[in-house]
This record gives C-alpha cells, sequence and structure tokens, in this order.
C-alpha cells in the first residue's frame, strides 16, 4: 500500500515536471514539443500534409512559410501578428515595407487553420502553425530538422512600425542587422545561420538593384558583387522597371536546403548586400561562413538550434492572448 503511494506520488511528479524538461521559459511561459499531445494529437500531422502538398504544388512555398515565421517572431515576438488582415484601427503587418508585394503563404496557412479547427476547435494557435510550417517547410527542401517547443498563443494586435524598424532591410549595414538581431535576443552565431535560410527561396530585383548600378552613390556597381554574376543579373533586373522580377537568392541549388549559400558568399556570388556583408564586413562572420561552407552537419545543427531560439521569442502563454478561430482576424 505505502510503496504503491509512492509510486503514484512518482508518477504524479514526473507528469508534472516532464514538460519542464524540454520547455523554454519565456517572460515566464513555457513552451514545450508535448503542448497538444492530449488535446490535438494529429495537429502536427494535419500541419506537415498540408504544407508538403502546397510544396508539391510550389516548391518556393517551402520559402515563403520560413520566412513567415521570421516576419512574424521579429515583431511583437511569436505571435501570429503577421497574419492579421487591416480592419478598424488595425493595419495590417502585411503593409509594411519589408512584407508589401513580398511575403506570401497566407493561404496556406488559412487551409491549415481550418482543418485544425474541424479536427479540434479553437485549441492550436496560428502561432504555432507558423512555427511548425517553418520546420515542416525546412524539412521538405531537404535541410535539418527540430523539434518544435508550442504553445503559443496568438495576439490581439499588430505593428506595422515594428514590421517597418524591426525586421532588417536588405541595405542595412553589417551592424544595423547584427543590431536588430541582439534586440530580438539573437546573437551573431544566429545572424549568420538563419542567413542560411537564403539557401532557398526568391528575392525581387528592387532587393538588390542598388548593387548592380549605385552602391554608393557614385553610379558604381557593387565592388563585391562577382562581376560578371553582376552582369547576369543586370540583363533581368534593368537600372528601371522590373522591380518584381525574381531571382533565386542561391543561384546554384535554389530549392534545396543546403550549404551552398555559404559557398556563394566565399565567392562574392551573394544576392542581397545583407548576405555578402556576411563576409566582408566582420570577422567573425566570416569565420562562421567559412565553418559552414565546410561542414553542411555544423550547418544544420547550428540552424536548427537558432529557429528554435527564434520561435521562442517572447511568445504569448497562459492567459495572455487568445486562440484564433481565423488567423487572419482576433475573435471579437
Ligand atoms: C539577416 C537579415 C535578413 C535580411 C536583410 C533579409 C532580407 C530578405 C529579402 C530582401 C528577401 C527578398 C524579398 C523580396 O525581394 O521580395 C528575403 C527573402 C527570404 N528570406 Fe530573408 N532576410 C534576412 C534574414 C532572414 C531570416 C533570419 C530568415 C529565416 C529564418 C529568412 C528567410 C528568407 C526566405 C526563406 C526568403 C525567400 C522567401 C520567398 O521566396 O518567398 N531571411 N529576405
Amino acid at each position: 500500500m505505502a510503496n504503491s503511494i509512492i509510486n503514484l506520488f512518482f508518477i504524479i511528479t514526473l507528469v508534472a515536471v516532464a514538460p519542464l524538461c524540454f520547455s523554454h521559459s519565456t517572460n515566464g511561459g513555457y513552451l514545450y514539443p508535448q503542448f497538444y499531445d492530449r488535446t490535438c494529437p494529429q495537429a502536427q500531422q494535419i500541419v506537415k500534409s498540408i504544407v508538403a502538398k502546397a510544396v508539391a504544388n510550389d516548391p518556393r512555398m517551402a520559402a515563403s512559410l520560413l520566412r513567415l515565421h521570421f516576419h512574424d517572431c521579429f515583431v511583437k515576438g511569436c505571435d501570429a501578428s503577421i497574419l492579421l488582415d487591416s480592419a478598424g484601427t488595425l493595419t495590417s503587418e502585411k503593409r509594411s515595407n519589408p512584407n508589401r508585394n513580398s511575403v506570401r503563404g497566407f493561404e496556406v496557412i488559412d487551409e491549415i487553420k481550418s482543418a485544425l479547427e474541424r479536427e479540434c476547435p479553437q485549441t492550436v494557435s496560428c502561432a504555432d502553425i507558423l512555427a511548425v510550417a517553418a520546420r515542416d517547410s525546412t524539412v521538405l527542401a531537404g535541410g535539418p530538422t527540430w523539434v518544435v517547443p508550442l504553445g503559443r498563443r496568438d495576439s490581439k494586435g499588430a505593428s506595422l512600425s515594428g514590421s517597418n524598424n524591426n525586421i532588417p532591410a536588405p541595405n542595412n549595414t553589417f551592424q544595423t542587422i547584427l543590431t536588430k538581431f541582439k534586440l530580438q535576443g539573437l546573437n551573431i552565431v544566429d545572424l549568420v545561420a538563419l542567413s542560411g535560410s537564403h539557401t532557398i527561396g526568391k528575392s525581387r530585383c528592387v532587393s538588390f538593384r542598388q548593387r548592380l548600378y549605385n552602391q554608393t552613390g557614385k553610379s558604381r556597381p557593387d565592388f563585391t558583387l562577382d562581376q560578371s554574376y553582376a552582369a547576369q543579373l543586370r540583363t533581368r533586373c534593368p537600372q528601371s522597371g522590373g522591380d518584381q522580377n525574381l531571382f533565386p537568392l542561391d543561384f546554384v541549388s535554389p530549392t534545396t536546403f543546403d550549404n551552398t549559400y555559404f559557398k556563394n558568399l566565399l565567392s562574392f556570388k551573394g544576392l542581397l548586400n545583407s548576405d555578402q556583408v556576411l563576409v566582408t564586413k566582420n570577422q567573425e562572420s566570416l569565420e562562421l561562413v567559412k565553418r559552414y561552407a565546410e561542414s553542411n552537419e555544423l550547418f544544420f545543427q547550428q540552424f536548427a538550434e537558432s529557429m528554435v531560439k527564434m520561435g521562442n521569442i517572447s511568445p504569448l502563454t497562459g492567459r495572455r492572448g487568445e486562440i484564433r478561430k481565423n488567423c487572419r482576424k482576433m475573435n471579437s
């Protein structure tokens, strides 16, 4: 009898503390991978199957979903604020400079949310959908996997100014970009590893044109850009017009998640100024680029670690925020 009481006590304690062993504390709230195990055991499978279908239809979607999570987390934390449409006094983050005519994937998130609402109503947050979809996208493109801590809740607001100011711009200096990462609790290792996301996906001409024609205001191209690569880019990214023309961020293996992005940087074939400065402006980031270019394994391991860290930026937990029924609008 005494033995079974002790056993029972042991089991109850174990169940109570287990989540803490796999979780991250931010603002007193905890995220942990098993968050939906009892309330919506199918959640991750549902996200995965819809992401897989979307990426099979459009391989670029893997990149777009990965980027959505980043643009969400850098503004008020990972709280799905990026998904809200403008309504009443709320101005959508979709209108910000980094997002306008650029971020995509909202329909895929809608489809995932509808499927989850059918399976387990008002249980799985839009913020968690973004985190899981980013992981699944990475895996589908050939990248590393990781266990996603869960339990984020959805914001009841958005921040256009936060979106404009916190998300680094492609023409920001190395120092500004690093500062923007540090403001989110991320460091230079996270910056270099997460920039490795640019191993997949596309950029518009308007995001790097300056490098082709007028890098420093003296009508000269950027000399840290390989000149024959620059000449190729100029054919479809003219001095004026063609703003929306698309170019692979990694021209060697545009839809495969691998370390060729870092190899490109070392041969001065990074597409964005913000990519190339990782090797031209700072010794520590240059060393990191060299290490990731040498070892895909090291890159994958650090990428996974940094994604978990990014996914833990200021989540709403407990009773803060809400579980939206529709990712595009607040419940009331
Ligand atoms: C380090 C600072 C960063 C800057 C300045 C930056 C900037 C950009 C720009 C300008 C584009 C092209 C957008 C367009 O022309 O429409 C882009 C695309 C992309 N970015 Fe970044 N980015 C940064 C970091 C990151 C991070 C941390 C991630 C993910 C964790 C990420 C993921 C992506 C992806 C996957 C794409 C391609 C999206 C698509 O094809 O739809 N970026 N980024």
